[in-house]
């Protein structure tokens, strides 16, 4: 077993088997991507006198190779085919400016062969120093320049060692320019943010919700967690925080968040730009997620910033501070609800006794319809030593089973379901002030089908009473 923990070595394998066949690792953006850069991130970069972040960077090696009396040393961090990188020494050498060098700092051995084909035939080969190693490992073995994380971050374990090597090896006025994702783990979404795209989602036509991975039409948003097997989105959500702990920005502009789902590789094909209704949506879309995160209701997922050894002025985007980027994972629930179900309409709340829901209960509807999978997080207030469930199935309906009650993901009971209303005592026991996750699983399911309710459900969940022990 590796040092660095369990899975470590099958998540490297993973993560080479992904990209070793990637020669376009941008390429299928969909459409609706671009139109929301165009509208919506794009300008705002330009308001901060960046027209581009392909600029930005060639710009920032560009002004030191002029001011330096040497080699500048260029660092990217999982630059891939390093397409971009070669594209930066060819733009910097058609305005003269050779005394540029590259360090391509990337895991995947086929990409780095793509790469070093690619500086030979461009006859830059002898600009180009190729470093295939683990940047969870990596160490600084020179002065850098300029380093540049383009896309890269988001798919780094030991963070902190690898800030802490930028940091050791970052000339003095060196930079590090950064591209990447800084929302949550997996590119998940946080409770506040899934609620507003499952609102978004059930008035949306089947076609824009049609999966372009499965091909299905998920009547639900699916949340997919990307870190399960590679790296990607691994840290996503530390990104940032442990960034800001190792050094100052000096641009900073962090963008994007509900739009994410509308703009990706699985449901973003969906939208059709040359339908000036689709269009009005996406905009729409783009508004709504730009005033959300001005608000501070979610949390930036993207970011161009610019960082330094030393503090710096700062430019930002309106109110978009470092500070105000980070979303506080130590809540699920950043406005500080203790639970944020929507309904409620008694004031009761539907989990009484020796504990508080502390977050969203998945899988709960507004009006206490519960689907196959419930799951929310739970902080007990006292030893609890069972559950009292209150269900109610509809007494016509021949569909009803068993619900199988898991703390941590680990089973430790059933429970009997339906048909009527059932109030049963099951024991379950957990420890005083611990923050658990509960989930129950429904070994049936019903669909409700008829008008526009197209919810998978079980049963009705009347309430849930937490006995001490
Ligand atoms: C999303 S791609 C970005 C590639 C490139 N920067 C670009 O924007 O085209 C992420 C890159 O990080 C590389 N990578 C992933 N884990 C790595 C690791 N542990 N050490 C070095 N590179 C890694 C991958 O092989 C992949 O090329």
């Amino acid at each position: 077993m590796s040092d660095r923990g369990p899975g470590y070595e099958q998540r490297l394998a993973r993560e080479r088997e992904t990209f070793a066949g990637q020669v376009e690792v941008h390429g299928n953006l969909p459409p609706s991507a671009h139109h929301w850069s165009e509208r919506h991130t794009r300008p705002k970069l330009e308001a901060l006198g960046v027209p581009s972040i392909e600029e930005l960077i060639v710009g920032e090696i560009a002004e030191r190779a002029e001011r330096l009396d040497r080699d500048v040393v260029v660092l990217s961090l999982g630059s891939g085919n390093g397409d971009q990188e070669l594209g930066w020494l060819r733009t910097l050498a058609a305005a003269g400016q050779h005394n540029v060098r590259l360090r391509l700092l990337e895991l995947n051995p086929d990409m780095q062969a793509r790469a070093e084909a690619s500086a030979r035939e461009l006859g830059v080969a002898d600009r180009v120093e190729l470093l295939t190693a683990d940047f969870n490992t990596w160490r600084a073995d020179t002065a850098h320049d300029v380093v540049v994380g383009y896309q890269a971050l988001h798919h780094v374990l030991d963070l902190e060692h690898l800030y802490g090597q930028i940091r050791a090896g970052l000339d003095p006025s060196g930079v590090l320019v950064v591209h990447d994702m800084i929302g949550r783990n997996g590119h998940r979404r946080w409770p506040e943010a899934l609620e507003v795209i499952d609102r978004i989602w059930a008035t949306l036509p089947p076609r824009l919700r049609r999966n372009a991975m499965t091909g299905a039409v998920d009547e639900q948003f699916v949340d997919i967690d990307c870190a399960a097997d590679g790296f990607e989105g691994i840290r996503a959500q530390d990104v940032l925080p442990v960034l800001l702990d190792h050094l100052h920005p000096s641009l900073f502009f962090p963008y994007g968040n509900v739009i994410d789902p509308f703009v990706d590789r699985i449901y973003g094909p969906g939208f059709d730009l040359a339908e000036p209704a689709d269009v009005r949506l996406l905009d729409h879309l783009g508004t709504l997620d730009d005033t959300l995160v001005d608000l501070g209701v979610v949390s930036p997922t993207h970011l161009i910033g610019l960082f330094h050894p030393t503090e710096q002025p700062l430019r930002v985007h309106g109110s978009r501070t470092p500070e105000r980027s980070v979303r506080d994972t130590s809540v699920v629930d950043p406005a500080g609800r203790v639970s944020f179900r929507p309904g409620g309409t008694t004031g009761d709340r539907l989990v009484r006794g020796a504990g508080v829901v502390t977050g969203r209960m998945n899988g709960v509807a507004h009006d206490d319809w519960a689907a196959p999978s419930v799951e929310f997080p739970l902080l007990t207030t006292a030893a609890v030593g069972a559950l009292e469930l209150r269900t109610f199935v509809p007494d016509d309906s021949a569909d009803h089973g068993s619900v199988t009650i898991a703390v941590d993901g680990v089973p430790v009971a059933k429970a009997d379901v339906g048909p009527g209303l059932r109030e049963q005592v099951v024991p379950v026991a957990i420890d005083a002030h611990r923050q658990v996750r509960l989930s129950f699983d429904a070994d049936w399911s019903i669909t409700a089908g008829s008008g526009a309710d197209r919810r998978t459900l079980a049963y009705i969940l009347v309430g849930l009473r937490l006995l001490e022990r």
